[in-house]
């Protein structure tokens, strides 16, 4: 007999079941707080940002709900966006997920902050690759959980 899936496709496709709305807010509202703290980071994204936060979180809130939850809530192009930020080296692209992984393991139990953790340095990864890859180019360790 057939079997018939009656999750909502949120949770049909979700990069891990345990990952819902809630559990994306934390991590997009940890994350920013500990950015803004970064002494690297933390100026290049108040250098863009500033007096307009809320509606950075609201939009990378969306982002996080279409890549965790495949829901299709965020329609941007990452890409010329960071492109666009000059003052971007090549090495904060790890400093970035030096950040990240720590928050996703506070806000989602671990095999979840792995599978969220995986997708963050896959775009990570091509974000860097876009602006300082050329062909042939490894992308940094830093980029890369040990395992990978
Ligand atoms: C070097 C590390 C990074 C820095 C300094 C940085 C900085 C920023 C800043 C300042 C903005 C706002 C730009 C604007 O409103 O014009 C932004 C937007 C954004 N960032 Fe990053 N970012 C970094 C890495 C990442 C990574 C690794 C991801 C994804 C995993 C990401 C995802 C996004 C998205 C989705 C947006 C919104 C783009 C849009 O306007 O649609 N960023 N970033």
């Amino acid at each position: 007999m057939t079997e018939i899936d009656i999750r909502p496709a949120g949770a049909r496709n979700a990069v891990h079941p345990s990952i819902d709305a809630d559990g994306i807010s934390r991590l997009v509202d940890t994350f920013y707080g500990r950015i803004r703290e970064h002494p690297r980071l933390g100026p290049i994204f108040e250098a863009k940002l500033e007096g307009n936060w809320t509606p950075h979180l609201q939009k990378m809130k969306l982002f996080w709900h279409s890549v965790l939850l495949k829901s299709g809530a965020y329609k941007g192009r990452p890409v010329p966006t960071h492109l666009a930020l000059k003052s971007i080296v090549s090495s904060d692209y790890g400093e970035w997920l030096a950040v990240f992984r720590p928050v996703a393991h506070e806000v989602f139990e671990a095999e979840a902050a792995e599978a969220v953790i995986e997708v963050a340095e896959r775009i990570a990864q091509s974000l860097w690759l876009a602006t300082f890859g050329f062909a042939g180019s490894d992308v940094p360790g830093a980029l890369k959980s040990s395992g990978g």
